[in-house]
């Protein structure tokens, strides 16, 4: 897959996987990282699938309608991709926060869902429930943290509540963070976001 690799100079702690929305490319979260956790080292992938020409890391059927078969090979191809890439750049392949924006947060939602060592903890902005024939992963206290917009057009809020759910369910620990806005990411969800992370990984 396209990618960027930056090694940080944070030695401990985890390796942000950047996931870009529809249209985004590898590098498009890289401001993001820099102000939620500087210093640690990136994965920045772009998606294998294009939607008359944007990239997508899965495909879909219509706005919010997934193609199932295709989100379950790329989760897989995804994971699989990280595995590759630690071996390739060294780093810590138990240790991996994924940071996601709608397209990207959803398809690091399908890894959650899927399997519990894709990832070992995720900040998920503006994600929809990916799939519901799965049976959930155990999640056994990974670090979830969930950005979204109460008048999201995309993502009904009872949607970001389920998602929510299915995850505490399997064990992760969830925080929810809301604003008002809609499926645009906020400056006050980066922050809180922020925050987060040094409460979880910087004690
Ligand atoms: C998706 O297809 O993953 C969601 O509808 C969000 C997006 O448009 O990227």
């Amino acid at each position: 897959m396209e990618h960027i690799f930056k090694q940080g100079k944070e030695e401990n702690g985890p390796t942000l996987l950047l996931l870009h929305g529809t249209g985004g490319n590898e590098r498009d979260l890289l401001p993001l990282a820099e102000m939620i956790a500087p210093d640690h080292s990136i994965l920045g992938v772009r998606g294998n699938v294009s939607e008359h020409g944007m990239p997508r890391f899965f495909r879909r059927l219509a706005e919010g309608v997934f193609d199932e078969e295709d989100l379950v090979f790329r989760t897989k191809e995804l994971k699989e991709f990280i595995d590759e890439c630690a071996d390739k750049y060294g780093f810590d392949r138990t240790n991996v926060l994924a940071i996601g924006y709608s397209n990207g947060a959803n398809i690091a939602a399908s890894m959650l869902y899927h399997y519990s060592d894709a990832i070992h903890g995720a900040i998920l902005f503006h994600a929809m429930v990916p799939i519901r024939s799965v049976e959930m992963a155990d999640l056994n206290g990974t670090p979830i943290f969930i950005g979204a917009g109460e008048t999201d057009p995309l993502i009904p809020a009872q949607e970001t509540k389920e998602l929510a759910a299915d995850l505490e369910k399997s064990g992760a620990k969830v925080t929810e963070f809301w604003t008002k806005g809609g499926h645009q990411l906020t400056r006050d969800e980066v922050d809180q976001a922020a925050e987060w992370f040094k409460k979880n990984y910087k004690n």
